[in-house]
């Protein structure tokens, strides 16, 4: 991995308050045809941030521009205060973002739930020849406690069930000990009891940690438990059901344009 500029959290203080997402214009897609259209979303420290939309909405296209995997074909794009242009940029923000996929494929290969949360650090504290040490098992001991799984820490991947299996990939992206987790479809595929206990999770999470989330889905949220719910309609995205919370200080003024 390349060396990051020398940027640590420390120097990124000056920015609190400021958004740590800012998507101006953004279209996107594939093969030269764009799936969102001119996305402006401004999302800032703290905040909890859900997008609602239809399978085929553009959600998962939307996380990968976050996330630096898709190239915005127009627009502007601030991460973390930074203007995001090239690969270096993209390098420099991945150090800083959790992400929980939409689909956990199942691993070829045995591999503990342990060792699985342990590979969420990969490229933050080590990578090749860094090898993790004992503060990385020692996030890796938090985070299994912190969602639930401490108990299943020695098992095979493979043999947890669907909700287990969630709590292990939240687990893993909150190892990395993100700045911002995107989470795509984190409870969609949950039977009803799994579903309630991941989202309570999430929002003990994101209350305690005040750690900047954004998650998209194709069902229904807890709208009075996000700072805001927007919505997203064939790549064009909007304002929702609007919550007006004002137990927080840091997310009042959050809005998308
Ligand atoms: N790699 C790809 N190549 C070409 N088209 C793609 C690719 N990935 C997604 N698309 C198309 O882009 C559009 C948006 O897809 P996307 O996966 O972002 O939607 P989504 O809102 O996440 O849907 P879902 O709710 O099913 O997860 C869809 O029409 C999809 O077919
Ligand atoms: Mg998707």
């Amino acid at each position: 991995m390349m060396p990051s500029a020398a940027v640590t959290p420390e120097s990124l203080v000056g920015v609190t308050g400021e958004p740590l997402i800012r998507l101006q214009g953004v279209s996107g897609g594939y093969n030269g045809k764009a799936v969102l259209h001119e996305v402006s979303l401004a999302v800032r420290r703290g905040e909890l941030v859900g997008i609602v939309g239809q399978n085929g909405a553009g959600k998962s296209t939307l996380l990968k521009i976050l996330l630096g995997l898709l190239t915005p074909m127009s627009g502007t794009m601030e991460m973390f205060g930074r203007r995001i242009r090239d690969a270096g940029d993209r390098a420099w923000m991945q150090k800083r973002i959790g992400y929980l996929a939409q689909i956990q494929e199942p691993p070829a290969i045995p591999v503990t739930v342990a060792d699985t949360v342990l590979l969420g650090r990969w490229g933050r504290s080590f990578a090749g020849l860094r090898r993790p040490g004992a503060a990385d098992r020692e996030v890796v001991r938090r985070h299994l406690e912190l969602t639930g799984i401490a108990e299943l820490a020695k098992r095979d991947l493979r043999s947890l069930s669907g909700g287990q299996r969630q709590r292990a990939a939240l687990a893993r992206a909150l190892a990395r000990e993100p700045e911002l987790l995107l989470m795509d479809e984190p409870t969609t595929y949950l039977d009803k009891h799994a579903r309630n206990d991941l989202m309570r999770r999430i929002l003990d999470i994101h209350s305690e940690s005040g750690i900047t989330m954004l998650l998209v889905t194709h069902v229904e949220l807890p709208g009075r438990e996000f700072d805001r719910v927007l919505h997203l309609d064939e790549g064009l995205l909007d304002r929702a059901d609007r919550t007006d919370r004002t137990d927080r200080t840091a997310s009042d003024e959050g809005g998308a344009p």
